[in-house]
């Protein structure tokens, strides 16, 4: 007799039964794919077909990167291209320190993770601050991706509702403590903004600051556009010395230096267990690229000669924009203080539906716009219905241009579907 603990296999599979089916996560499906991306697709066949597309619908930056980035790699002289540090190669590490400091912000280079891009740095953040079911607060309308990265990381996002009115300023303290509940880790914000272009004032950071306190909660402060800051001042997370345990910097080399290809970004913080972890993530996905390490160090060196011009030139189209704005019926709108983003009301009903029209159907003179509908930006069902997104990725000419081709839109739309 066989020794009981000897269990006869049972077949998995008969050879005529059909296999089980295949399943993938729920993670997977609640994966957003981009909601930007959309109608970039309609577009492309449209432009096959002679249109002209003006897109005020992505934020990648249309100035040319500085050529010292291709200089320093064109005279890279390595014998193999080798794994990184993973927490950064040393003159990437001390770059990010002299930027920083040239950013008044004083943090020691073992408080520094070098990540691939901001995007990098969030996710890190995220893992390191919460377990799956934790909730971060965000401001709505948010970043879009906050919501992807949310999802890989098996965060749950609360928003709390900003008001176009108080042009997406935040609330009052005891507004926002109503959304704290036993599982929330912190606070995600993005200063300024994306996708309203709003700088926080120094009281408005303060009552995130003291709420932290209260709450013992992380602040993830997401500070990607800090040179982008036309009025007031971009105050960063690190000047709130009552919090340095706390404070999470996610930093990013993309937008200010142009440089959105090269992905790098940075984790900062002066709490060392949360450095430490974020260190442990990067062992487990080995290195950030090295060759663009090396590219951008230059930049972080000596930033000021960059961004100046780059900022300058934003500032110009914000104006544009917002000068131009007022010559279409029915907007609303407020003056964005930072990034290059502004978020719009426009007299239509659903924001998506005018998107896609915009895109399929619509030309003046051969020409149309290509708009983010603001849906994406917001996690509660049915908020920003009527509002797009504008990004100012378009010379002044062109831009100047789109908001001609919106006016007689809107116009044509609202004689259509009256
Ligand atoms: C608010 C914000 N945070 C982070 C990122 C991530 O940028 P990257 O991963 O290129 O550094 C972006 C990019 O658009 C952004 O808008």
């Amino acid at each position: 007799m066989a020794p009981e603990s000897v269990v006869e296999a049972k077949p998995v599979r008969s050879g005529r039964s059909e296999p089980p089916a295949l399943r993938l996560s729920h993670r997977a499906g609640e994966m957003q794919a981009s909601p930007l991306r959309k109608l970039a697709a309609i577009a492309e066949e449209r432009k096959r077909k002679g249109i002209r597309v003006y897109h005020l619908n992505i934020g990648q930056p249309d100035l040319p990167t500085p050529p010292v980035v291709f200089e320093t790699i064109r005279a890279l002289n390595q014998k193999t291209l080798s794994y990184a540090p993973s927490n950064g190669i040393p003159e990437a590490l001390e770059a990010w320190q002299k930027y920083l400091t040239h950013c008044g912000i004083a943090v020691d280079q073992k408080e520094i993770i070098v990540t691939a891009g901001g995007s990098e740095a969030i996710i890190f953040a995220m893992c390191a601050v919460c377990d799956a079911g934790d909730e971060l607060i965000v401001f709505e309308p948010f970043y879009t991706n906050y919501n992807g990265f949310a999802t890989i990381a098996n965060v749950v996002l609360r928003p709390v509702p900003l008001d176009i009115a108080s042009g997406f300023h935040l609330p009052s303290a005891g507004a926002i403590e109503r959304f704290i509940t036993k599982r929330t880790r912190g606070f995600l914000f993005c200063n300024p903004s994306n996708p309203t272009g709003t700088v926080y004032s120094r009281e408005e950071v303060g009552t995130l600051v003291s709420l932290a306190r209260q709450h013992g909660l992380f602040l993830l402060s997401d500070e990607v556009y800090r040179e982008f800051t036309y009025e007031g001042t971009a105050h960063s997370i690190m000047s709130f010395p009552e919090v340095a345990d706390q404070a999470i910097l996610l930093d990013s080399t993309s937008k200010r230096f142009n440089v959105c290809g090269a992905r790098i970004g940075a984790l900062v913080s002066h709490n060392a267990e949360i450095v430490q972890t974020a260190f442990k993530f990067g062992m487990a996905r080995l290195s950030v690229a090295t060759v663009e390490q090396h590219a951008l160090v230059p930049l972080l060196s000596s930033p000021k000669q960059f961004t100046g011009p780059i900022a300058a030139e934003f500032r110009r189209r914000r104006d544009l924009v917002y000068d131009k704005l007022a010559e279409i019926e029915g907007v609303t709108y407020y003056k964005p203080e930072g990034a290059f983003y502004i978020v719009i009301g426009l007299p239509v009903k659903d924001s998506d539906h005018f998107a896609r029209w915009l895109i399929e159907e619509y030309q003046h003179q051969n020409e149309t716009v290509l708009l983010a509908p603001a849906q994406g930006f917001y996690a509660t069902p049915g908020k920003g219905l009527n509002e797009v997104r504008l990004a100012f990725m378009l010379n002044g000419e062109a831009l100047e241009r789109s908001l001609v081709i919106l006016r007689e839109a809107l116009q044509t739309y609202s004689e259509k579907f009256r």
